[in-house]
């Protein structure tokens, strides 16, 4: 099972007390595990997407919280209150646009606060505690995801995918769009998975290839250019991608792209499917207009890897995601279930939903 980050007590020989992560920044080309022992360290490791992808950096976030609270030396409970606040706005603030980085931070807060009267080593444990629980959930709700997933899957055929939606993007295993790719696959349906590229950050050509290719389903790169005229010649069945964040009325933030993905799946009448946790959807953004898109740097755009490829100081847009509309997609799958148009109605009732799994 591909470990993208783990809570680490430094228990074996040679390894640190803290947070390991596989370096997602080196892969395809190195397998590098780095742990932090701060939470600075996850800041920027989140910062920095050496981790990345929305439920990952939920998790990250959770157990960043934790590893900075553990930290603490202070007894004085507002002293530790206050750095407690301090270290949830530091990761906060690293990136905007997965609300499951918001939802972690929310539920470590709410945990905090049920244990706030007791002795600072009870809370530190609470806190760990629930990190480890968030992490735990966050695995589950893949393979549920996958079950319910996969019965939308075509029988035999190519799927696409855009970004990195697998197990790099999540606690590790399955992944969310890749969860049902993998689920559809191990039930016996004959699918080969075509992997958009994703420019600038080539999640798709780095890390779905890579941890498709593990588990020996067979996987297509193409630039994203291509998958219009895949679609055309009838080679892509259906597309499913991630999120990182959906609105209450459908919508759906995920990388840069996927709004032309679904639009194109939309004109080829190829179904569009968004794969996402709970953690992942957002009843309180009603519509996609109001979910904060990230702007990255311009290097990302400028250069691939330390090769320049566009004019010194030309001008630049970076959107890190992009926003499809919910009449693009034909179904967003849950660990709690499938929901279906019209999404304000499905989603609300699902939200109520007891987790099947
Ligand atoms: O910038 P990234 O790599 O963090 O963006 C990741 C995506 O857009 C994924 O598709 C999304 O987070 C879903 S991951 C299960």
């Amino acid at each position: 099972m591909i470990k993208t980050l783990e809570w680490t007590d430094g228990a074996k020989p040679g390894e640190a007390a803290g947070i390991r992560f596989i370096d997602q920044r080196k892969l395809p080309v190195e397998e590098v595990y780095i742990t932090c022992t701060t939470y600075e360290e996850v800041a920027d490791a989140i910062r920095t997407m050496l981790v990345r992808g929305a439920p990952a950096i939920g998790v990250a976030a959770a157990m960043g919280v934790a590893l900075g609270a553990k930290s603490l030396k202070t007894t004085d409970a507002a002293a530790f209150r206050r750095e407690f606040e301090h270290i949830c706005d530091v990761l906060a603030g690293t990136r905007p646009t997965a609300v499951n980085l918001f939802w972690a931070i929310r539920r470590m807060r709410d945990r905090f606060s049920a244990v706030a009267t007791q002795q600072v080593a009870t809370i530190q444990a609470a806190l760990i505690e629930e990190a480890k629980a968030i992490y735990v959930e966050d695995l589950a709700a893949n393979e549920a995801m996958g079950k319910h997933g996969a019965t939308l899957m075509p029988s035999s055929g190519g799927v696409l995918t855009h970004c990195n939606a697998g197990a790099l993007a999540t606690a590790g295993g399955y992944g969310t769009a890749l969860g049902v790719i993998r689920a559809a696959f191990e039930s016996g349906k004959k699918i080969n998975v075509y992997a958009d590229e994703t420019r600038p950050v080539l999640q798709g050509s780095r890390l779905t290839a890579w941890e498709l290719t593990k588990d020996g389903i067979p996987t297509t790169v193409i630039s994203d250019n291509m998958a219009g005229v895949m679609m055309a010649q009838g080679k892509i069945k259906a597309a499913v991608v991630g999120a990182d964040r959906i609105a209450a009325n459908g919508d759906v933030a995920n990388k840069i792209g996927t709004y032309t993905v679904a639009v194109m799946a939309h004109a080829h009448g190829i179904p569009f499917y968004v794969a996402a946790p709970w953690s992942t959807i957002d009843l309180e953004t009603k519509t996609g207009a109001d979910i904060p898109i990230e702007q990255r740097d311009p290097r990302e755009v400028t250069h691939v890897g330390q090769t320049q490829i566009a004019p010194d100081g030309i001008k630049v847009e970076n959107p890190s995601f992009d926003v499809t509309p919910a009449r693009y997609v034909a179904a967003i799958i849950t660990e709690r279930g499938i929901a279906k148009a019209p999404y304000e109605k499905t989603l609300r009732e699902l939200s109520t939903a007891v987790v099947r799994s």
